[in-house]
C-alpha cells in the first residue's frame, strides 16, 4: 500500500476502503495505544490543526473519543452546535436566516481547520433513510478537507473500527471468529441501523464467520446485505442470516446484541413513517434480552459487545455488561469505548 494512501481522504463509509487500508488503520492504532500506555507522546502528529465537531445529535463517546484524540495528537476539537450556528441545510431545505447551505458552511470551515466531523441521523432529517449520509456526502463534495462521519443513519465506522480492534485484541485477528450481530430489545424504537451495519461490513471484510440474528421486520438495508455476501465471498469468511436469537449466540466468539429501528419508522418510499407500527412490532420481541444463560452457550472465551449507551435490563441483563473478566465468557464494552479513542486518533493521524 502507497505510504501517503489515506492523506486527505473523507472518512465516511467502511465501502469507501479496501481491506488492506482497514488493516493498515488497525495497524496504526494498535501502535498508538500501545506507545501512549509507555508514556510516548503524540503530540506533534497533529500540532496546531483543528478539527470542527458538528454534532446535530446527543453523544458521551463519540464528541469525548474525538476531542481527547485531538488532544493527545497536538491539535484542538472544537465543538459545533447546529442550533447555535446557522444550521447547515441542503439546497432546498433552507429556512431564511435560521439555516445555511451545506456548500457555503463546508467551503467556510475549510479555509480555517483541517478536518469537519458530523454526527447526524433521526430526528434532525426526519427520519428520512439515507437523508443525513446525504448531508455528510454534500459536506465531502464542497470541503477541501477530510470529512470524518460520526454516524449517519446508514453508517457508524469509527465505531466498527473500534468494535474491529476489540475483537483482534481478543482473538487475536479475525479468521476462525465466529461474529454475531444480532437484534434485541429496547422500549425505544428511535435507534439507528448504522452500528449493526458497519459491524457486519467490517466483519465480513476481515473475513470473520458473521450471523446477523433478528427478528423478522428488523431487516437491514438490503444493499449493505448485499455488500456483506460480496465480502463473505472475497475474504473466505461466511454471512448467514437467522431469526432465531438462540441459534444466533450458540458457538459465537463475538457476541453484539442491540436494538435498531424497524424500516416501519423510516419516512417512505423506504418505510411507512409508522411510530406506532413499530412500537407494536417492537414489543412482540420483548424476550430478545442477552442473559448469562445465553452468554453460557456461546464460546467459553467469548466477549459481549455493545457501541453503548445499552438500554440495561432490556436489551441485556445487567450481570452480563458488568462481567468484565473471566473465567468464561466477559463483558469487553469499555474496551470498545476506549478504542473509539485509538482507532479515531488513527484515522486522523492518517487523513489530516
Ligand atoms: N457508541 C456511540 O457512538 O456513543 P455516543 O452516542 O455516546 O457517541
Amino acid at each position: 500500500m502507497k505510504t501517503m494512501s489515506l492523506r486527505g481522504r473523507d472518512f465516511l463509509a467502511e465501502t469507501d476502503f479496501s481491506r488492506e487500508e482497514i488493516e493498515s488503520v488497525l495497524a496504526v492504532a494498535e501502535r498508538l495505544k500501545q506507545e501512549r500506555a509507555m508514556g510516548i507522546y503524540h503530540d506533534n502528529i497533529l500540532r496546531s490543526k483543528t478539527l470542527f465537531m458538528l454534532f446535530y445529535n446527543q453523544s458521551l463517546r463519540t464528541r469525548n473519543s474525538f476531542e481527547a484524540g485531538m488532544t493527545q495528537l497536538g491539535g484542538h476539537a472544537h465543538f459545533l452546535d447546529p442550533n447555535k450556528i446557522y444550521t447547515p441545510a441542503l439546497e432546498g431545505k433552507e429556512v431564511a436566516y435560521s439555516t445555511e447551505r451545506v456548500s457555503d458552511v463546508a467551503r467556510v470551515l475549510s479555509r480555517m481547520g483541517e478536518a469537519i466531523a458530523i454526527r447526524c441521523y433521526g430526528d434532525p432529517v426526519e427520519w428520512e433513510y439515507g437523508g443525513a449520509t446525504a448531508l455528510l456526502r454534500e459536506f465531502a463534495k464542497w470541503a477541501d478537507i477530510p470529512v470524518l462521519n460520526m454516524e449517519d443513519d446508514i453508517y457508524h465506522p469509527f465505531q466498527g473500527l473500534a468494535d474491529m480492534l476489540t475483537v483482534k485484541e481478543n482473538f487475536g485477528g479475525f479468521k476462525g471468529v465466529n461474529f454475531t450481530m444480532s437484534w434485541a430489545y429496547s422500549p425505544s424504537v428511535h435507534k439507528p441501523r448504522a452500528v449493526p451495519q458497519s459491524a457486519i461490513l467490517y466483519a465480513t471484510m476481515l473475513g470473520m464467520n458473521v450471523t446477523l440474528a433478528r427478528p423478522p421486520e428488523m431487516e437491514l438495508d438490503p444493499a449493505i446485505i448485499a455488500q456483506c455476501q460480496e465480502y463473505a465471498a472475497a475474504s473466505s469468511g461466511s454471512f448467514r442470516i437467522t431469526e432465531d436469537f438462540a441459534d444466533g449466540i450458540a458457538g459465537a466468539h463475538a457476541v453484539y446484541p442491540k436494538a435498531w429501528c424497524p424500516t416501519a419508522i423510516f419516512k417512505p418510499p423506504v418505510g411507512e413513517d409508522d411510530p406506532q407500527k413499530s412500537q407494536e412490532i417492537f414489543d412482540k420481541y420483548q424476550s430478545w434480552k442477552c442473559t448469562e444463560e445465553l452468554m453460557d452457550t456461546a464460546a467459553h472465551d467469548a466477549i459481549y459487545m455493545h457501541c453503548l449507551p445499552a438500554d440495561r435490563a432490556y436489551e441485556v441483563s445487567n450481570y452480563v455488561m458488568d462481567k468484565t473478566e473471566g473465567p468464561g465468557w466477559k463483558s469487553v464494552i469499555f474496551d470498545e469505548a476506549e478504542n473509539r479513542l485509538h482507532v479515531q486518533k488513527a484515522v486522523m493521524s492518517l487523513v489530516m
